[in-house]
């Protein structure tokens, strides 16, 4: 089969080194892909959420599947052409992905679906935003309706800045959310859906903030580390149960079925687990991981979700191994990143055992001559270090000596990716020993 991945990112890189290991995939191509995609695949130039371009791209090259990896193509319509078109696609709908591009959407579904989620406020007016937070009370959350790049979330003790946060998103949109915080570890958890059948893949731990130990502001997300060694034994039946078959099951009901992977963002809370969040595509930087483990041939599994088969897939296959992803981030990230800095050193972390590196923010400078242009930074977060080892120390370890291989000037890393879990610091609210 011949694949083509949109997007540009780690997490498409991730998507297509899995795709190219799976001996039923002839050919990937990528739609725009980066420099470290295109040492694996075909790139083709072009706005991976135009959905005319990528209807072209996929007849021109002879597509069996498509594969979306970010939001913003699915929000534009990209597989509803697709579908109609007759090209499988795995990516939901506009209208389904409204679960991940309108919070106050997936609130709604998640009432109807009666999945366990924070009570939330949908405000239109500051002065809703006032009495939401009085009703909320510290920490306040405050969400962004529309897509935001993982930064719309605003988690904080100070009301100013909460207030603050909710007038500049109903500057740029009808409504904010306001929510009860959540209290406990955050899991994300990728639940693939053919529109009826769901299976989940492993659960994953990222983390959202750019400093140690949970510190300064929201990232697209600096690391992520799986399995989960301290999760209970049946989070995932739990939440199948719980949350992703029936919101799956009320999308159906609405005629807008759901065809892709729902990202639920959990947080385990004394409680049980709560929803924080869905998204309607792979979380990076959590798919770097998931996928490093997934022993299963990626297409098959993505074909059978696309082509509404899942109910006949086999059971998938993990490795039992940890793997942690470290991202290496530019100077002033989540800032305005710095960009057209040299990078090097990837060949020498590649060195280390069981370590691969993908790439996010890089580009290749002009070539001259004979020779390749060089490798500079072109976004915030740059490359994804990403280890296997037999267990956490050891792919901690590994992902954080290639890490320290990579040259880029200003770059950072945040140094606690999987510590908490190392050192059994990780608690669910209610189940201390
Ligand atoms: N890891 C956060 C996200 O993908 O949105």
């Amino acid at each position: 089969m011949v694949v083509l991945v949109l997007g540009s990112g780690a997490r498409e890189h991730a998507l297509v080194r899995s795709l190219t290991l799976d001996p039923s995939v002839d050919r990937v191509v990528a739609l725009p892909g980066n420099p470290g995609i295109a040492d694996l695949a075909g790139c083709l130039p072009g706005d991976p959420a135009d959905p005319t371009a990528v209807v072209d791209a996929a007849r021109s090259e002879g597509a069996d599947l498509v594969v979306v990896g970010p939001e913003a193509p699915l929000v534009a319509g990209v597989a509803d052409a697709l579908q109609e078109s007759g090209i499988p696609c795995f990516g939901p709908s506009a209208q389904a992905a409204a679960l991940e591009g309108s919070k106050a959407f997936a609130k709604e579904v998640m009432a109807a679906a009666g999945v366990p989620t924070a009570a939330a406020h949908v405000c239109t007016t500051v002065d809703e935003v006032e009495r939401a937070l009085d009703a909320t009370g510290s920490p306040y959350v405050v969400k962004e309706d529309g897509l935001a790049a993982g930064k719309g979330v605003v988690v904080t003790t100070d009301r100013a800045r909460a207030r603050e946060h909710a007038t500049a998103c109903l500057e740029r949109a009808d409504a904010v959310v306001v929510e009860d915080f959540l209290d406990g570890p955050e899991v994300s958890l990728f639940c693939l859906s053919d529109g009826r059948t769901v299976v989940a893949l492993e659960p994953a731990q990222d983390f959202k903030r750019v400093g140690a130990g949970d510190t300064g502001p929201n990232t697209g997300g600096m690391g992520a580390y799986s399995p989960l060694t301290w999760a209970p034994t049946d989070l995932v039946p739990q939440v199948l149960d719980t949350v992703a078959r029936p919101t799956v099951a009320e999308m159906a009901r609405r005629g807008t079925p759901f065809v892709g992977v729902l990202y639920v963002g959990l947080a385990l809370t004394a409680d049980g687990p709560r929803v924080v969040e869905f998204n309607a595509r792979f979380g990076d930087p959590e798919t770097q991981v998931v996928l490093a483990r997934l022993r299963t041939p990626l297409g098959v599994v993505l074909r059978s979700a696309a082509e509404g088969e899942l109910s006949g897939l086999p059971e998938l296959e993990w490795s039992p191994r940890t793997s942690v992803n470290v991202v290496v981030a530019a100077e002033h990230y989540p800032g305005t990143p710095a960009t057209g800095d040299t990078i090097g050193g990837i060949e020498h972390a590649e060195q280390v055992e069981d370590v691969h590196v993908l790439h996010a923010g890089t580009r290749r400078e002009t070539s001259t001559g004979d020779q390749p242009g060089g490798l500079v930074s072109s976004g915030g977060r740059v490359l994804s270090v990403v280890s296997l080892a037999d267990d956490l120390p050891g792919a901690r370890s590994r992902a954080y000596e290639a890490a320290g291989r990579i040259t880029l000037r200003g770059s950072h890393t945040r140094p606690d990716i999987g510590l908490a879990a190392e050192r059994g610091e990780v608690v669910v609210p209610g189940q201390e020993a």
